[in-house]
């Protein structure tokens, strides 16, 4: 898989041992990218769910533990109507053909967002697919579809506060850890949280992604489009992460 000679060089200088466990990535610029070679932005949409083949194929064979992919927020509703349909369509695509790579790979699917939105057919794909990828153990493909971490954090101050109003919590008990086992990203339990960050085509903004979540994450804006974006830029990137420092607001250099 490792072939080319600019590869070995990074290869040389991954740290296999400090391979970031919770990955999320904004994954940004498939218009763009499409636009540039004169194709219709959906052409982008396509390109880019073959790159969520290769990175997930890559970051499972790399030892990641989750991969949290951005792909529909509440706000891409506001998108035409046509662009729209053709992302609801992406996960039955994506799903139809690479559910039996994903089970051969160990990859657990798993969804943040509230899917009840999404077209039925669509809907079914999400839940076949999490189904289907119940018992692997290995790397959690984790899909933000319909996510909006402002809406997540909404819906889990409600519960909180209902859980207040029915007398099961009180509020001097309320830790940062009741937050997050609110949030959507909670199954995920000690792993909720990236550690690494990782927007793609430039842009240097966080569009409402997991926002309690990303706290201390390391932040990365790679130059790269979405479709551009594959399992060597990702190794590039979790080198520069590994020479980060992560003081988590002390002084030990760990
Ligand atoms: C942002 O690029 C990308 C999206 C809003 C959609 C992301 C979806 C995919 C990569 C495919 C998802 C695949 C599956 C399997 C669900 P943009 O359209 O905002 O690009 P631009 O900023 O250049 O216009």
């Amino acid at each position: 898989m490792f072939s080319s000679k600019k590869d070995t060089e990074t290869e040389r200088q991954l740290d296999m041992e400090r391979i970031p466990a919770h990955i999320a990535i904004i994954m940004d610029g498939n218009g763009r990218w499409a636009q540039h070679r004169h194709l219709p932005r959906v052409a982008g949409h396509k390109q880019g769910m073959q790159t969520v083949k290769k990175v997930t194929m890559a970051a499972s064979d790399l030892g990641v533990k989750v991969l949290s992919l951005y792909a529909f927020s509440t706000e891409n509703w506001k998108r035409p109507a046509t662009e729209v349909n053709y992302l609801m369509q992406l996960p039955i695509r994506f799903f139809a053909t690479f559910v039996p790579d994903l089970v051969k790979h160990n990859v657990k699917v798993m969804v943040m967002g509230d899917i009840t939105r999404l077209p039925e057919a669509t809907q079914k794909a999400v839940k076949d697919a999490i189904k289907d990828t119940a018992d692997c153990d290995g790397m959690i493909l984790n899909f933000a579809l319909n996510y909006g971490s402002r809406d997540e954090i909404t819906r889990a101050v409600r519960s909180i506060a209902d859980e207040v109003k029915e007398g099961q919590l009180d509020p001097s008990a309320i830790t940062e850890q009741t937050i997050s086992d609110h949030l959507m990203s909670a199954p995920l339990g000690k792993l909720a949280d990236p550690d690494l960050l990782i927007r793609t085509s430039g842009e240097e903004r966080i569009s409402n992604f997991m926002l309690w979540q990303i706290g201390y994450s390391e932040l990365e804006f790679v130059p790269e489009h979405w479709p551009d974006f594959d399992g060597e830029t990702l190794k590039r990137a979790i080198i520069e992460f590994q020479g980060r420092h992560r003081r988590f607001g002390g002084l030990v250099n760990k």
